[in-house]
């Protein structure tokens, strides 16, 4: 029997349950029954698997939005597409947006790669569409990733002309898209775009990444990068965004150093993103000691990029109630640790990196499920375990 093949009517029964009592004071999970087989149920006239909906069970009806419960912005990504959307799915996912995030970030739309088309040559249209959508809606943007290894547009990869002419250009490229999307402003005056991720990744494990810049600018592109950024916005927050900052100390402790290097030399620097890409069992005790270790430098903390797989070793062919509870849990500890271990001046907020399984950069042609929304953007118990996290309840 296929454990994601359960009945609607499975589901149906147990919210109809929950309806018939008094009890509405917390969340139902629903989830396969032990005592039904949906293979033999026949309700409705109900009939074979292949006219079965296809649903998730481990979902739990939600009665707090992410938002209202944290002190600090809670984020999730966006395209200028799906934002432009009138689909069924895409006005799901705004509304889901609207209620429980207040803060956004371009999937890809502000990467390199997609504004920066030709030599002295930019296109922000993308950008400025998911900064008027965030302005009408009363939420802020945090800009990723102004250099990043991975998002190198073609024509900058095969640059023919000398280095200097090259990091003319990416000078010129950082310098105008700060300047850029500095003057997009609230009533008040406030900015919309409050933050950039000035470099992505500039570490492989703890050596510094082999890349185009080192190659065409040297090590030092990075710092290089941050200067070039507050000569372009005197306020906006510089953040350095990496992953594994939990769970590989030496990369973790490369990082801290560069930080700390920043500061001591007046390199200009606000906060680290740790982008929390995460496995459902990974990493475990070292999820709070680094938390508290970023926490240390002084700088704001960001969790940039929080999922959490639950099918690295490819071990399971279905989505399972072990595996669902595990995540629960994990989203629970980022949630809880961030709240409770970052001080309130340094919580620049938690960024999901997606909202369902199936739009996840990671659902892996259906054989992940990271995320806090199913195939009908219902609410999965991971997001339960975020919510109890934010609450400040501890999980272990
Ligand atoms: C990913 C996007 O989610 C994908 O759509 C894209 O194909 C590749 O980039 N670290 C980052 C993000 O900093 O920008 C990446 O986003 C995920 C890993």
């Amino acid at each position: 029997m296929k454990i994601v093949k359960v009945l609607m009517i499975v589901m149906l029964g147990a919210v109809m349950g929950c309806s018939s009592g008094s009890d509405d004071t917390g969340p139902q999970v629903g989830g396969p029954s032990d005592d039904i087989d949906p293979g033999t149920t026949d309700d409705e006239g109900s009939t074979t698997d292949d006219e079965v909906p296809v649903v998730d069970p481990f979902v739990y009806d939600a009665t707090e939005d992410l938002k209202n419960i944290a002190s600090f912005p809670i984020g999730n990504i966006v395209s200028a597409s799906k934002l432009a959307s009138t689909s069924a799915n895409n006005t799901s996912f705004k509304q889901i947006l609207n209620a429980e995030y207040n803060s956004i970030t371009a999937e890809n739309d502000m990467k390199m790669a997609n504004m920066f088309t030709g030599p002295d040559t930019y296109d922000f249209s993308d950008g400025d569409a998911i900064v008027a959508y965030a302005m009408e809606n009363g939420m802020r943007v945090h800009g990723h990733a102004l250099i990043w290894h991975s998002s190198i547009p073609n024509w900058l990869n095969s640059f023919s002309g000398t280095d200097e002419e090259f990091e003319a250009q990416v000078e010129a490229y950082v310098k105008a898209t700060v300047a850029h999307f500095a003057e997009a402003e609230d009533d008040s005056g406030n900015p919309i775009v409050t933050s950039w991720d000035v470099v992505n990744e500039y570490f492989d494990g703890s050596s510094v990444r082999n890349s185009l810049f080192t190659q065409r600018i040297g090590n030092d592109f990075h710092e290089k990068a941050f200067q070039w950024a507050r000569e372009a916005d005197p306020d906006v927050k510089l953040f350095y965004n990496d992953y594994n900052i939990a769970g590989q100390v030496d990369k973790r402790n490369a990082i801290i150093g560069m930080a700390n290097n920043f500061i001591t030399n007046s390199i200009p620097i606000d906060g680290i993103g740790m982008q929390m890409h995460l496995n459902h069992d990974w990493p475990s005790s070292d999820l709070p000691i680094s938390i508290q270790a970023i926490s240390d430098t002084g700088l704001l903390v960001h969790i940039s990029e929080l999922d959490v797989k639950v099918n690295y070793g490819d071990d399971i062919t279905e989505f399972t109630e072990e595996r669902a509870m595990a995540q629960e849990f994990q989203y629970q500890r980022a949630g809880y640790y961030y709240t409770t271990i970052v001080p309130s001046a340094q919580q620049f907020g938690l960024t999901l990196w997606g909202f369902r399984d199936q739009d996840s950069w990671l659902y892996d042609g259906g054989s992940d499920w990271p995320l806090l929304y199913n195939v009908d953007f219902n609410t999965k118990i991971s997001h339960r375990g975020l919510v109890a996290g934010l609450n400040g309840e501890n999980p272990e």
